[in-house]
């Protein structure tokens, strides 16, 4: 092969889209993938599948639970998990197939197997075949956090991939972590009749979001049936052929055991660096693997760059797309800029929670004047005509300037609610911006309406 002008490691989110970019400035790029499908975490064992079973389980629990307040009388509902779980596997597919797609596409050359850093422009694939290139994009994201103590078993301990595939409901399941993939997951199984219980060693759910969105989060998955034990420490797991025991100290001192024929540990991920090699050529990471880059996402080597999960930052996909375009951009002397503090976060369980910019707890540690505004689902035609009347949307605006700060949100659509702010965010909008843009009715959007009306103190529902 001829030299190249980029080689990208790992087909996730960053590199195949940083590899599309860079295609599309017309260098001659190859990407190396170790499996087999491309997509990386996200297609493959992230937030596609995970999101597939949501939207299968919410749709079971909503014949179950929902549609008789509409006045839709169903007969037995019934649940096939090996055809859910069939059902991911097809959308994983398809979206995989789609990636493929856009790489013949734009011409990018495909080499599956494990690349290792050669030298400043040389990478390895599977000890043996050499790519010679002017840069290197490391994408090569990140992976599972294994507790030392509750070492993955790949049938009782597990981590989210195996949880994204089980065969048949768990009856009992300890999740380790009420973060997001323990909230995530921990919904799909509980949906499906497991008894879930989610130990953290936070007091609250969700514990980097903002307070009242964990605090809300809490109360309503309790409704819902799932069990939390929080301030809790796990100081140990035993497993048999059939279950595990963990072993926690609760809050109030004592020691508790929860029994679980599925252990989900959930306790965060890591950068996936190591086996690259870097050391070879001297590029630096912390003490945690996470690759140290610059404003223009170079590593202390001028010619390999990194992006994503690998890298400082949220563990997002948008994240780690948005960093892939910047990066190629700048790499063909494009001026490129990604914001991060207008980067949104969602958890996908029911009620769905967003959220973007600075929290109430980051404000006053900063020592921001702040003003609040919220406004509750209830208090909505469109949530009431929906029946999803849980949940509010709260607006953090300068106390100076009205510019908007931060907005979360807790309830039916958060998700696409977001958008909205981040718009505003972006546009270094006030919390007046939205209160004076017109809302379509009657629509979910008008709750955020009237949380920016609030934070004014002129809100017309409330
Ligand atoms: P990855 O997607 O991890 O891709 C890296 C790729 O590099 C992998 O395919 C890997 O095989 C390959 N690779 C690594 N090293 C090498 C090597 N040496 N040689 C060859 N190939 C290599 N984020 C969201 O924004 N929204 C969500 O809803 C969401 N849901 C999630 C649900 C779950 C269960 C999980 C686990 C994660 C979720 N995430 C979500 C996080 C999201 O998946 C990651 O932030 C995102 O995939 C990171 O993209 P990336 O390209 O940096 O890395
Ligand atoms: P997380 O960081 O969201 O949550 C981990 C939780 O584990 C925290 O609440 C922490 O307090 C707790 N914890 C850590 N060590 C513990 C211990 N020893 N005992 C008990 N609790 C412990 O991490 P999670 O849920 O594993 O997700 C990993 C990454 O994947 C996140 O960075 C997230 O951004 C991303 N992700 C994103 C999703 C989305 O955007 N919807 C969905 C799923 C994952």
């Amino acid at each position: 092969m001829s030299q190249l002008d980029l080689v990208v490691i790992g087909s996730g989110p960053a590199g195949y889209v940083a590899a599309i970019r860079a295609a599309q400035l017309g260098m001659k790029v190859a990407i190396v993938e170790k499996y087999p499908t491309l997509g990386g975490t996200c297609l493959n064992v992230g937030c596609i599948p995970s999101k597939a079973l949501l939207d299968s389980s919410e749709k079971y629990e909503m014949a179950h639970h929902d549609f008789a307040a509409h006045g839709i009388t169903v007969g037995k509902v019934d649940m096939d998990v090996k055809k859910m779980v069939k059902r991911k596997e097809s959308v994983i597919h398809q979206l995989t197939s789609g990636i493929d797609f856009l790489m013949k596409k734009n011409k990018i050359t495909r080499v599956q197997g494990w690349a290792t850093i050669g030298g400043p422009n040389t990478v390895v694939v599977d000890g043996k075949d050499k790519l010679e290139t002017k840069n290197i994009l490391i994408a090569a994201g990140s992976d599972v956090i294994e507790l030392p103590f509750a070492k993955f078993d790949g049938d009782v301990i597990v981590s989210s991939t195996e949880a994204l595939a089980f065969e048949k409901t768990p009856k009992n399941m300890v999740v380790i972590g009420a973060g997001v993939i323990g909230l995530e997951l921990g919904s799909v199984w509980s949906r499906l009749g497991a008894q879930v219980t989610l130990v953290d060693i936070a007091e609250r759910p969700l514990a980097i979001m903002d307070k009242e969105l964990g605090w809300e989060a809490k109360r309503t998955f309790d409704k819902q049936g799932i069990n939390f034990e929080l301030g809790a420490k796990v100081v140990d797991v035993k497993t048999t052929k059939t279950g595990g025991t963990v072993t926690i100290e609760t809050a109030d001192g004592s020691t508790k055991k929860l029994k679980g024929d599925k252990v989900l540990v959930a306790v965060g991920r890591k950068a996936n660096t190591a086996g690259l090699d870097l050391e070879k050529v001297g590029v630096k990471t912390d003490e945690r693997g996470v690759i140290q880059i610059d404003e223009n996402y170079c590593t202390n080597v001028p010619s390999i760059f990194a992006v994503g999960d690998c890298v400082p930052g949220p563990m997002l996909a948008h994240k780690g797309e948005e960093e892939g375009v910047a990066c190629i951009e700048k790499i063909a002397g494009i001026h490129a800029h990604v914001n991060y503090e207008c980067i949104p976060s969602v958890v996908y369980t029911s009620p769905e929670v967003s959220s973007v910019g600075k929290t109430e707890e980051e404000l006053t540690e900063a020592g921001i004047e702040y003003n609040v505004g919220r406004f509750r689902y209830m208090g909505n035609g469109r949530a009431i005509a929906m029946n999803e009347t849980n949940g509010f949307v709260k607006i953090l605006a300068c106390k100076k300037t009205d510019k908007l700060l931060g907005m979360h949100i807790i309830g039916s659509m958060a998700s696409e609610m977001i958008a909205e702010a981040v718009s505003v965010m972006e546009f270094g909008g006030s919390a007046e911006d939205i209160a004076r843009s017109v809302h379509a009715h009657p629509t979910l959007s008008e709750i955020t309406k009237e949380a920016a009306l609030d934070v004014d103190n002129r809100a017309i529902h409330s």
